[in-house]
């Protein structure tokens, strides 16, 4: 592309959570209805946009070499757009550091991307970190093609402030989009294709609107009313906060048949010292208490969690809180990171700074009992009959790909199409999929 020619191609690359893989998708199909047009590499894209993720240390250093890797052999480079957390965060950084971005674009702003890119064109440098959420949503075009699962921003922002996060200043404040809205892209969605919705948040249990009565109503109301929707056969969301789990959402859990049985409930640690420090309102007896709760309603409701290992001052003996935890739950499947000071956040300047090599043992530790309880997990499924919603193709010939009730990854090689749920016999489990075979 020389210079100021409008782009025609682009590609966007998403780092980090669901919540930036659907405001990738959101800046696809607005390009889209700007005229231009995506491709899969970014090495013919006229524009590339990557969409960062800021929440951890590692994630933050990738979007400097990414930048570095458009440069092409013969030297040029395309239109560089910079979205997501890292823009929000670090915007006049990046704009001083890497001379080749023309846009910089937050996380609230991005339904002004496509003006933003055609001022780029003509050769400006746009940055846009204002924070109205809800302009951005109306600002959005309507939703036409999905795959058979979707995702669906129904709640953004975070007013929790653990402390070591950085969500509250890249997202901001907890906002909620208004129920009609949700149904409305909910229901576009089902029209595309999508057979399962995962309902995205960053507290997405904090969600609170009105029905179309008035009705005040929360995360389980708007899974009944979306339930609704006869062609949706499928509902999730994710990620949720034990301080906004309330009766109603653990109630739903055994009453709504489409809420699949699949909760994921991070607690970060086992100790409450360490919960007190990370400011998360919520201790190891009271997290465990939610569980038995949901247990009861659903008795094989798979769980999943997240932990941080190495939050500043936490003792051996604190560490082994969260190994006792994980025994008490036997997850499904949990996520495990260590720690890392963000700037800004009040951890990152705390005392007791936990040394690599211990965070890189107690990282290994942790993680073998969670392989281990998801192993189990998995074999325990085998002799179930459940239904598998089929995502794509797999790598051996024949064979299909898709997900349990229980988010686990099932291939099959009898005959299917993309999008159907099918019934089938689970037969065989490994650490991180399933085995099965269709039914009849
Ligand atoms: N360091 C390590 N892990 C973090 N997370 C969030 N912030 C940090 C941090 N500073 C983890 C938490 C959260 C998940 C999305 O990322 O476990 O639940
Ligand atoms: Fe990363 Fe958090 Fe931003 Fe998601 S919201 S992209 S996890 S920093």
């Amino acid at each position: 592309m020389t210079a100021n020619t409008p782009p025609r191609t682009f590609h966007v690359k998403s780092f980090g959570c669901q919540m930036n893989v659907y405001d990738g998708e959101r800046m696809a199909e607005l390009l889209v209805a700007d005229g231009m047009t995506a491709v899969d590499e970014r090495e013919t894209a006229d524009l590339v946009v990557l969409n960062t993720c800021h929440i951890r240390e590692k994630a933050t250093e990738k979007v400097y070499s990414d930048i570095g890797r458009l440069r092409r052999e013969d030297g040029s480079t395309p239109l560089i757009a910079v979205a997501g957390c890292v823009a929000q965060a670090e915007g006049a950084e990046i704009m001083a550091r890497a001379p080749q971005v023309r846009v910089v674009v937050g996380p609230q702003a991005y339904h002004r991307l496509p003006e933003m890119v055609a001022s780029a064109a003509t050769g400006a440098r746009e940055t846009e970190t204002d924070m109205p959420a809800e302009a951005k949503f109306a600002a959005l075009p309507k939703r036409r093609k999905s795959t058979p699962t979707a995702f669906l921003t129904i709640q953004e922002g975070c007013d929790k402030f653990c402390t070591y996060c950085v969500v509250p200043y890249t997202r901001g404040a907890e906002i909620a989009r208004p129920f009609a809205d949700l149904v409305d892209e909910a229901k576009a969605l089902v029209d595309g294709g999508a057979r399962e919705i995962t309902l995205l948040g960053q507290n997405v249990n904090a969600w609170a609107g009105e029905n179309a009565v008035g009705q005040a109503i929360g995360l389980a109301g708007l899974a009944h009313e979306l339930a609704r929707i006869s062609d949706l056969a499928r509902i999730r969301y994710t990620t949720s906060h034990p301080a906004d789990m309330d009766d109603a959402l653990i109630e739903a859990h055994g009453s709504n048949a489409k809420l699949m049985p699949f909760l994921h409930l991070p607690v970060q640690s086992g100790n409450d010292r360490v919960l007190r420090a990370m400011n998360r309102s919520h201790s190891a007896e009271g997290y465990l208490k939610i569980i038995e709760r949901v247990r009861a309603g659903r008795p094989d409701i798979a769980l999943s969690g997240d932990f941080i290992v190495g939050f500043p001052g936490e003792t051996e003996a604190e560490f082994a809180d969260s190994l006792a935890l994980i025994d008490a739950v036997g997850y499904a499947q949990a996520f495990s990171f260590k720690y890392s000071p963000r700037p800004g956040t009040p951890a990152a300047t705390m005392d007791g700074q936990i040394a690599a090599e211990v965070m890189d043992d107690r990282l290994q530790r942790l993680m073998a009992h969670i392989n281990r309880d998801q192993l189990a997990f998995n074999r325990a499924s085998v002799g179930k009959r459940c239904t598998v919603l089929v995502e794509r193709r797999g790598r051996q010939p024949g064979q299909w790909l898709g997900k349990s009730p229980w988010l686990q990854s099932v291939h099959f090689t009898d005959e299917a199409n993309i999008g159907d749920l099918v019934e089938i016999d689970l037969i065989d489990a490994g650490p991180n999929s399933l085995a099965g075979r269709r039914v009849g």
